[in-house]
């Protein structure tokens, strides 16, 4: 096992694990874990999806990775799907039945693109986030968002709605202001980070570390 794939094993067994305990506590419904960063290019995309491959592979879980970073989705690019028919098309539409939800290679890892109709700074009611939580947590154990960096969005609906958030921080290039001052949107949510992925921790030989808070 090469370095990466050691440590994303790593880290999916301790991000598993505590994603367990709290499946425990949501009787029968799935867990939503918001992915996010202070700036953007930290590395949520590349964490997100080593992450859910390591998890699905690990755990046999029904996973449902959505991309929510609506200026800038990328997810249907390294699944090779395409982009239409996705969270933006069911935010503003309404009718999650009718929307796309596309399997991928992995058997128990099924994809939810950003969409058609999005537009930068999309905002996503509240209401319909609520109905979105509520269709997909029924129907997978584990549901990961690959969303926006919160410089570029502010926490939104998604942000608060969902169960945990993980932070990405590129450990070479963010400052510490600059994380703080990201940060501060969260202060009443502080208690739902579950963890801290220090991304791109050497020059070249890619790494990513992790521990909790
Ligand atoms: N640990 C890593 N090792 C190697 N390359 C990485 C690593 N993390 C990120 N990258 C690369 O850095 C670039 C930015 O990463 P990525 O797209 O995941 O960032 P992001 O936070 O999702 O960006 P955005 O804010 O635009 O959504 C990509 O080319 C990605 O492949
Ligand atoms: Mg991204």
């Amino acid at each position: 096992m090469n370095n990466i794939n050691a440590i994303s094993h790593k880290l999916a067994i301790s991000l598993l694990s505590k994603l367990q305990r709290d499946m425990e506590l949501a009787s029968g419904r799935g867990i939503s874990v918001y992915i996010t960063s202070a700036v953007r290019g930290e590395g949520k995309t590349f964490v997100a999806e080593t992450l859910v491959r390591y998890i699905a592979a690990l755990s046999g879980y029904q996973i449902l990775l959505v991309d929510a970073n609506l200026e800038d989705p990328k997810l249907h690019k390294y699944f090779h799907v395409d982009r239409e028919n996705g969270l933006s098309n069911g935010i503003r539409g309404g009718n999650w039945e009718q929307i796309q939800f596309k399997k991928t290679e992995i058997e128990n890892l099924t994809i939810l693109t950003a969409g058609s109709d999005r537009h930068a700074g999309l905002v996503f009611p509240q209401q319909q986030v609520k109905q979105f939580l509520d269709f997909v947590t029924k129907r997978f154990d584990l549901v990961f968002f690959d969303g926006a960096s919160l410089s570029t969005t502010g926490a939104n609906s998604l942000v608060y709605l969902s169960n945990g958030i993980l932070l990405v921080l590129d450990s070479q290039s963010t400052k510490r202001e600059v994380l703080y001052d990201a940060l501060s949107d969260l202060l009443s949510d502080a208690d739902k980070i579950i963890g801290v992925v220090l991304n791109k921790k050497l020059h070249y030989i890619p790494r990513i570390i992790y521990r909790y808070l």
